[in-house]
C-alpha cells in the first residue's frame, strides 16, 4: 500500500452531508455551542434537496381544519402500517414547530392573501381520518421549497459558526473495537489531501441511493454513501426493499415534475383520453398515494392503453389551469417541461412516467435519530457516536410508503431532533477520544485498493450493468421469478468489484476514483434492497409482488435488516413499534383510528 498522511481535526460532531437534514443537524448542533463540522463531496446548496420542488407537509390548518393525528394518521396509512408508530407520531406533533422555525429562519414561503404560510394538497394528505375531503397541508415556496429550505438552513449555519469542509468525500466511519464510532475518514477532492475526522459523534446525513437504479429523479451524487459506510461497518441497513416510484418523471429524461401539479389541479390520462385514476381510486383520484398511482399508471400500460408513438407513458395535463396560476405556482417545472419534454405546458400535456424517486429504507435509527445495532436481546440497541439522519435514515416514518412532501419535513424534524439528542449525550468539556488507528488502517487500505484497482471492468459499466440489472428486476411489479434471477444476477454484479479497473491513479479531482467510491457504496444498497424484496413475501406499500397480491400483517409486519460480510449479505427482522409516544388519555391519538385496515383510496 501506498503511503498515505491525513491530517487530524477534532469537533464534538461531524455530521456528514449538506441536504436539509444534515444542515438542519448542523445548525442544530451549533446553536447550542457543540463545535460543529459539516463534510460534504457537493457544495452545501447543491445538495440534492434543491431539487426537492411541491413543498413540505405540517398540519399547520392556513388553508382549512387540519390536525396533527390526521397527519398522522395518512402516514400510518401510507407506510401501509409499517412506519414505527413512535416515531410517526413524533414527525407529525413537531412537524408545525419545524416549519415556523424555518419561517423565522428565513425561508420565503408562499403567501395566502391573508400572509399566512401557502399551503397546497397533495397525495394521501387528508382530513377526517382518510373520512374527509383532502387536506391542503403541503406548505410550499412555489415549486422551489427545497432550494429557499437550503439556501436559508445553509446561511444559518454559517451565521452559528458551524464550519464547513466543502468538497471533501467521505471514504469511511473509523470504529473502535468495541462498536463505538469515533469519526470519518475524508479525501479532499482539489488537492489530493486526507482527513481524520475525531468526533464524540458522527451524523450521516447523505441521502438515498437512487443512482443503484437507471432513471432516477435524484441527482447522479445520490449513491447511499452514508449506508455503503455504515454496511462495511457491520452494521444493518433496514427496510430496503421498499423503493418509491414517482408517477411523474419526465419521460425519457427522468427529471421530476411535482406532484404539486396534481395538488394545484393537474390530471392523467391515458391514450383514450380517460381520467383512468377515477376508476381506481373514486375518492381521492390523482391525488391517491403515490405508490397506488404509480401501479396505476403501469398497469394501464400493460394494458395496452399507454400513450406516445410506443404506447409507453401517460399525459400529465395542466394546459386547462389558468396561466398565472402556473406561473405563481409552478414556475420551475414549467420550465422543467420545456427544457427536457419540448411542451409548452399551458397547451400540451406532459409525457410522463413512474421513476425511481425516494428509498423508505436505510440506516435504522430510533426517533432521535440514534443509529441501531440490534441484537437479539435488544433489538433497539443503539450503535454509540453514530446517528443518521433524512433520506439515509430509517426512523422509520415512511415504512413501505412514503407520502409526498413527508420526506421535507422528515429532514427538518429528525435534523432537528439529532441536534436536541446530541445536545443530551456529547458532553463539550470531555476530550475527543483518540481514534481506532487499526481502523484508520483499514480504510487506507480500502481506499489505495480502488485507487490502484487493476481489473478488467471499468466502473462506468459496472455502474451500468447494476442499474440495468435493478430497473428490470426490482421495479414497480415484482415476482419470485424475477427477484430470484435479480437476485442471483446481483451476486455476479457485486462479485464484479473485485475486477474493478481504475486508470487514474492520481488524487486531484479524480473522478474515476471518486465514482469508483461511490459505486463501492451503491453496491451494499443494491444488493439489500434485491434480496431484502426477494424474501418478502406480501405486498406491502412499495413492494407489489405479483405472486402474494395481499399485505399479510401477521407474517410481514415487520423491519427487514441486511447485514453484510464482504459481498455476503445475511437477513433479519426487527419488530415494528406499535405504540404512540402519548397514550390517548393524555391527548395522544385513538390506537383504533391507526388499527391496520385495507388501504384504499
Ligand atoms: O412531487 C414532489 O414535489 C416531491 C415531493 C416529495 O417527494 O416529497
Amino acid at each position: 500500500m501506498a503511503a498515505y498522511d491525513y491530517e487530524t481535526h477534532e469537533y464534538d460532531v461531524v455530521v456528514v452531508g449538506a441536504g436539509g437534514a444534515g444542515l438542519r443537524a448542523t445548525l442544530g448542533m451549533a446553536e447550542q455551542g457543540l463545535r460543529t463540522a459539516c463534510v460534504t463531496k457537493v457544495f452545501p446548496t447543491r445538495s440534492h434537496t434543491v431539487a426537492a420542488q411541491g413543498g413540505i407537509a405540517a398540519s399547520l390548518s392556513n388553508m382549512g381544519p387540519d390536525h396533527w393525528q390526521w397527519h398522522m394518521y395518512d402516514t400510518v396509512k401510507g407506510s401501509d402500517w409499517l412506519g414505527d408508530t413512535d416515531a410517526m407520531e413524533y414527525l407529525a406533533r413537531e412537524a408545525p414547530k419545524a416549519v415556523y422555525e424555518l419561517e423565522h429562519y428565513g425561508v420565503p414561503f408562499s403567501r395566502t392573501e391573508e400572509g399566512t404560510i401557502y399551503q397546497r394538497p397533495f397525495g394521501g394528505h387528508t382530513t377526517e381520518f382518510g373520512e374527509g375531503p383532502p387536506v391542503q397541508r403541503t406548505c410550499a415556496a412555489a415549486d422551489r421549497t427545497g432550494h429557499a429550505i437550503l439556501h436559508t438552513l445553509y446561511g444559518q449555519s454559517l451565521k452559528n459558526n458551524a464550519e464547513f469542509y466543502i468538497e471533501y468525500f467521505a471514504i469511511d466511519l473509523i470504529m473502535s473495537e468495541d462498536g463505538q464510532c469515533q469519526g470519518v475518514l475524508a479525501w479532499k477532492l482539489d488537492d489530493g489531501t486526507l482527513h481524520l475526522f475525531a468526533a464524540k459523534m458522527v451524523v450521516l446525513a447523505t441521502g438515498g441511493y437512487g443512482r443503484a437504479y437507471f432513471s432516477a429523479t435524484s441527482a447522479h451524487t445520490c449513491t447511499g454513501d452514508g449506508g455503503g459506510m455504515v454496511a462495511r461497518a457491520g452494521l444493518p441497513l433496514q427496510d430496503m426493499e421498499f423503493v418509491q416510484f414517482h408517477p411523474t418523471g419526465i419521460y425519457g429524461a427522468g427529471c421530476l415534475i411535482t406532484e404539486g401539479a396534481r395538488g394545484e389541479g393537474g390530471y392523467l390520462t391515458n391514450s383514450e383520453g380517460e381520467r383512468f385514476m377515477e376508476r381506481y381510486a373514486p375518492t381521492y383520484k390523482d391525488l391517491a398515494s403515490r405508490d397506488v398511482v404509480s401501479r396505476c399508471m403501469t398497469m394501464e400500460i400493460r394494458e395496452g392503453r399507454g400513450v406516445g408513438a410506443d404506447g409507453d407513458h401517460i399525459h400529465l395535463h395542466l394546459n386547462h389551469l389558468p396561466p398565472e396560476t402556473l406561473a405563481l405556482r409552478l414556475p420551475g417545472i414549467s420550465e422543467s417541461a420545456r427544457i427536457f419534454a419540448g411542451v409548452d405546458v399551458t397547451k400540451e400535456p406532459i409525457p410522463v412516467l413512474p421513476t425511481v424517486h425516494y428509498n423508505m429504507g436505510g440506516i435504522p435509527t430510533n426517533y432521535w435519530g440514534e443509529v441501531l445495532a440490534p441484537t437479539k436481546k435488544d433489538p433497539d440497541n443503539v450503535a454509540p457516536g453514530l446517528m443518521a439522519v433524512g433520506e439515509a435514515g430509517c426512523a422509520s416514518v415512511h415504512g413501505a410508503n412514503r407520502l409526498g412532501s413527508n420526506s421535507l419535513i422528515d429532514l427538518v424534524v429528525f435534523g432537528r431532533a439529532a441536534a436536541i439528542r446530541a445536545g443530551q449525550v456529547v458532553d463539550p468539556s470531555t476530550a475527543v477520544p483518540t481514534p481506532n488507528k487499526r481502523s484508520i488502517e483499514a480504510a487506507l487500505s480500502r481506499f489505495d485498493g480502488l485507487r490502484y484497482a487493476a481489473g478488467q471492468v471499468t466502473t462506468a459499466e459496472l455502474r451500468l450493468e447494476m442499474q440495468k440489472t435493478m430497473q428490470a428486476d426490482a421495479a414497480v411489479f415484482r415476482t419470485d421469478k424475477t427477484l430470484a434471477e435479480g437476485v442471483k444476477k446481483m451476486e455476479g454484479v457485486a462479485g464484479k468489484m473485485d475486477d474493478l479497473a481504475v486508470t487514474d491513479r492520481s488524487l486531484i479531482w479524480n473522478s474515476d476514483l471518486m465514482e469508483t467510491l461511490e459505486l463501492a457504496n451503491l453496491m451494499p444498497n443494491a444488493v439489500a434492497t434485491i434480496v431484502a424484496a426477494e424474501a418478502r413475501k406480501e405486498s406491502r406499500g412499495a413492494h407489489a409482488h405479483e405472486d402474494y397480491p395481499d399485505r399479510d400483517d401477521e407474517n410481514w409486519r415487520k423491519h427487514s435488516l441486511i447485514w453484510f460480510k464482504g459481498n455476503e449479505a445475511s437477513l433479519g427482522f426487527r419488530g415494528v413499534h406499535l405504540n404512540p409516544l402519548t397514550s390517548h388519555n393524555d391527548g395522544g391519538i385513538d390506537p383504533k383510528k391507526i388499527a391496520p385496515k385495507a388501504r384504499v383510496y
